[in-house]
């Protein structure tokens, strides 16, 4: 989410959008702004884009020179009117915008029920503005230093109050937030971008520290109240570079951001020994689990690819059957749907037409439907019975990264929590993939810092018209992901192809110098693997292999090769993906194309 805020001499609602739209890329399903005014304060929001809130306030301004607002990315509750930010308490004095999440919100919020308090949304944030409303005392950065000594979790926030209608106040834990500095006005937000119009002064707060602002001056503090002195950070990049912190493109940036993703996405679905998966999300009874006979995977486009794992894992921690189609395709097969039929439908943004028709189609015929997706309250996520949210957070690059392994990961966590309910795997083995399953970020973490030597293989295959990716089981599903993603955004032609199968027909299309990037991962297939690598060396192609750490041989046999952390063969998929996104988006980049968004393609296709 993006948090914005000013207090000045300016009409603060035009500086509030402005700074908005700048932070649209952090979350974008609904918006909200709180201004002082002489009638007091006054709250706008609403669902939706930040053009529905433009249009809102086009109609009926907030006219006053202090303000905060929001633009959200649902966490606790779905996207709608109520639960927008900013939020307020029963006396409509105080105002709040949060970013983060408040882990004890139900406990503070039950304490502050007790005491008469009404509650309109579904938000920890709301319980936030009721919180520092009960503890004002006359001094609102008091009130605030009170309240947050009470809330557990990663947060930042942008507080105002009527009763001290010149001041502003910010606080940072562990959720980032920035002043800007200017001249007889000053502003809050959750990054650079947001402010970065008005002012380049800024001061950078840690986590555990607060500002109170007025128009003439900010002072900064520790959440128990000491004062602290720092230096302005000039900031010198521009806008664009900004918003993409500091990366070249949002793709590269959203690649960065998987590890962040893979913890967000186990999160609280670990239990805390460690052990064993919690899907609370999952309202099936063992019954009803036990009595599924088939599962069907619905999806297009990458979230296919990751449907073509899920199979997999689905199926070799559960001996359930599984099929996994392309949506497009499903409806018009007369697909036998039963109601002991379970159909996955996956999809980033839960918009797309032919899932949506898709997951429509299953619940006709008597079906479950869980969904997998990154937008909470989108229409997939609406119409399914249960909802496992892959926090991934916004996706902006046409190329989807981020929201695929986090994908990757909703589906192990599936898988492990069938097999608990249907005991078909035994715990040691449970604890032992939830144990891989939490080394995989630094894992990540790892591949990336080898950038550089992707970097240049790509750069050498960027000068080919066609070349293939290679592999047998999961690095067959993660080749058609690779070579996806290379056609997307690098528009070399490229095809993937089951190793094992390219001897059949494709072979003829091998020739001098073709690339060919095999994937040879999975340990039993391993051999087989090396067979077919030969048969393509054999007819002049250059090959990449990559495998991983603790495998000897495909460097014998391969021109140039690619190590990457070993783990268990099943959770392999969430790391061989990595190298190959990079290697399409320096391809990309050599290439000299709009990396984030490719020619004739669009981010979410809402016609069948
Ligand atoms: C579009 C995008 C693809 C995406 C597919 C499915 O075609 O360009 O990147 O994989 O839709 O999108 P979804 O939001 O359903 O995952």
């Amino acid at each position: 989410c993006g948090i914005v805020g000013y207090v000045g001499k300016r009409n603060s609602q035009d500086i509030l959008l402005e700074g908005l739209k700048k932070l649209e890329y952090r979350g974008y399903d609904s918006a909200g702004v709180a201004v002082y005014t002489q009638d007091g304060l006054q709250i706008k929001k609403s669902k939706g884009r930040l053009a529905v809130l433009e249009s809102k306030l086009g109609d009926a301004p907030l006219r006053g020179t202090i303000g905060i607002g929001h633009t959200r990315w649902a966490t606790h509750g779905k996207p709608s009117d109520v639960n927008s930010h900013p939020h307020t308490d029963n006396s409509h004095k105080f105002s709040v915008v949060h970013n983060g999440i408040i882990e004890n919100y139900m406990t503070l919020k039950e304490e502050l029920i007790a005491k008469g308090h009404v509650f309109v949304s579904e938000t920890d944030t709301e319980v936030i503005s009721h919180l520092i409303a009960s503890l004002y005392e006359g001094d609102i950065v008091k009130a605030v230093q009170k309240a947050v000594s009470q809330m557990k979790g990663a947060f930042a926030l942008g507080v105002l109050t009527e009763y001290e209608p010149d001041k502003l106040v910010a606080v940072r834990l562990q959720s980032p937030l920035i002043i800007g500095v200017g001249d007889g006005e000053n502003f809050i937000g959750s990054d650079i971008p947001a402010i970065l119009e008005y002012t380049r002064n800024v001061y950078i707060l840690n986590d555990g520290e607060m500002a109170a602002l007025t128009k003439d001056g900010v002072e900064l503090m520790t959440l128990e109240g000491n004062f602290i002195s720092r230096e302005l950070f000039h900031v010198d990049w521009d806008i664009v570079t900004a918003e993409k912190a500091g990366f070249d493109h949002f793709m590269l940036k959203e690649i960065h951001e998987q590890p962040k993703a893979y913890r967000d996405t186990m999160g609280a679905r670990i239990d805390a020994a460690g052990k064993k998966v919690v899907l609370n999300e999952i309202g099936m009874t063992p019954e009803q689990i036990r009595s599924i006979r088939q599962v069907h995977i619905v999806a297009c486009g990458t979230a296919y690819h990751a449907g073509l794992v899920g199979k997999t894992v689905i199926e070799k921690l559960t001996r359930i059957p599984v099929e996994t189609d392309v949506a497009s395709e499903y409806r018009y097969r007369s697909p036998i749907i039963t109601p002991e039929t379970l159909v996955v439908v996956v999809s980033q943004s839960g918009e797309t037409a032919d899932t949506l028709a898709a997951l429509r189609e299953a619940k006709r015929n008597g079906a479950r439907v869980v969904a997998i997706t990154n937008v909470v309250g989108s229409s997939v996520a609406r119409e399914a019975d249960d909802v496992i949210v892959t926090w991934a957070g916004p996706e902006i690059a046409v190329a989807s990264t981020k929201a695929y392994t986090s994908q990757l990961i909703a589906f192990y966590l599936f898988g492990l929590y069938l097999a608990q309910s249907l005991g078909t795997q035994d715990s040691s083995y449970i604890s032992e993939v939830v144990a891989a399953l939490q080394e995989l970020p630094n894992k990540v973490e790892a591949i990336l810092a080898q950038a550089d030597t992707i970097k240049n293989a790509a750069e050498q295959i960027s000068t080919h018209n066609n070349l293939f990716f290679i592999g047998r089981g999961l690095d067959y599903a993660v080749a058609l992901e690779g070579s996806l993603k290379l056609k997307e955004i690098s528009y070399i032609h490229s095809e993937a192809y089951a190793a094992g199968e390219l001897k059949h027909g494709t072979l003829a299309l091998i020739e001098e110098g073709i690339p060919v990037i095999a994937l040879a991962t999975q340990e039993d297939l391993f051999e087989k693997t090396v067979s077919n690598i030969k048969e393509v060396k054999a007819r002049g192609a250059h090959v990449f292999g990559l495998n991983a750490e603790g495998e000897t041989e495909l460097v014998k046999v391969v021109d140039e090769v690619l190590t990457i952390p070993a783990t268990l063969p099943l959770l392999m998929p969430a790391l061989s993906v990595v190298p190959l996104q990079l290697l399409s988006y320096y391809a990309s980049l050599a290439r000299g194309n709009d990396v984030d968004k490719p020619r004739n393609l669009a981010k979410s296709v809402t016609v069948e």
